[in-house]
């Protein structure tokens, strides 16, 4: 088990929600933090923390703007000396529907995609060169959702896998109809999971995602108009628990899973699941990305 005792994190959008709960996880478990947040609530966080004993530097902006991506990163390095794990967590929520209208879509556009999509992003390509300048490995957490794994339920743990109408075939996505870009901007994460965890493990940095269902939170109480039913509230999962098993997969190490969403699902405990059978980060791939350097 690896220990987290005195590495460095940063996490985005830790002000308040599951993003608070992981700054909190990490810093119980010995990790210094470089926390930012669009709310000014976010500058109170290293007060929050001091007890842990561990350090931490608060910056207020939007992910989706490289200077201050850039200010955090670079505040983060300077006053930690290097990144090794990085939580990409900023994100907001909000209705879209096919037959918007242009104004409101390219509004919702730069809002939604901005910051789920480009703020990863941004915080990724900044990152990245760091951690492997500083050749001590790293993790990647993105966060995402489980509207991109599937209907929800993990194949492998389906109880009703054998009768699945969509075993062989694309099956459908938890995603509604009202919320297209929201699923866009973190179906795309896809994209950066898949080829950063490739590009990457020839360094020992891993990049995983987690993809959540409903978990009680700010986000999801304004979903609800802050006035959920009981029986809604009730069903939701919590992020401390979310935040147990995000340490749990830090935990594995180098040598733990890689490019692989982790669903939790309403109704079934949120603990961290065996990784899943398919690999898609094979030998093959550290052997060509270090070629790659070779020849560079
Ligand atoms: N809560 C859920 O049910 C749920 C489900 C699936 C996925 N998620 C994902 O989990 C992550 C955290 O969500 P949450 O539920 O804790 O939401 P939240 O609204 O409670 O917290 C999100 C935090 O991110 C910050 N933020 C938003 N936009 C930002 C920006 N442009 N720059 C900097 N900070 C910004 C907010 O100010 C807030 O503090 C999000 O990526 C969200 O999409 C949440």
């Amino acid at each position: 088990m690896a220990d987290l005792q005195g590495k460095n994190a940063i996490v985005t959008g830790a002000a308040v929600g599951l993003g608070n709960s992981y700054a909190h996880a990490l810093a119980a478990a010995g990790v210094n933090l470089a926390v930012c947040d669009l709310r000014e609530e976010v500058l109170s966080v290293p007060g929050q923390l001091e007890a842990h004993g561990v350090q931490c530097r608060a910056w207020q902006g939007d992910v989706a703007d490289p200077d201050h991506v850039r200010a955090v990163v670079d505040g983060a390095q300077a006053a930690f000396g290097n990144i090794d794990i990085l939580i990409n967590n900023a994100g907001i929520w909000g209705g879209s529907v096919a037959d918007d209208g242009l104004d409101k879509s390219l509004d919702d556009y730069e809002r939604i995609v901005g910051t789920n999509l480009k703020g990863e992003y941004l915080f990724g390509r900044a990152v990245i060169p760091l951690m492997i300048a500083a050749g001590r490995g790293g993790e990647i957490v993105n966060i995402a959702t489980d509207h991109m794994v599937t209907c929800g339920t993990p194949f492998d743990l389906c109880p009703h896998r054998r009768e699945c109408p969509w075993a062989d075939s694309p099956r459908p996505t938890g995603g509604g109809d009202s919320m297209d870009l929201y699923d866009v901007s973190k179906w795309a994460l896809n994209g950066l999971l898949f080829a950063w965890a490739k590009a990457l493990a020839p360094h020992n940095i891993r990049v995983n995602a987690l993809c959540m269902g409903a978990t009680d939170s700010h986000m999801l109480r304004s979903f609800h108009n802050f006035d959920p039913s009981p029986e809604e509230e009730a069903s939701w999962m919590r992020a401390e628990d979310n935040a147990r098993v995000l340490i749990e997969l830090l935990q594995e190490g180098p040598g733990g899973r890689n490019a692989q969403n982790l669903n939790f699902c309403v109704g079934r405990p949120v603990q961290l699941e065996p990784p899943h059978p398919h690999k898609y980060v094979k030998g093959e791939h550290v052997q060509l990305a270090a070629a790659r350097e070779g020849s560079a």
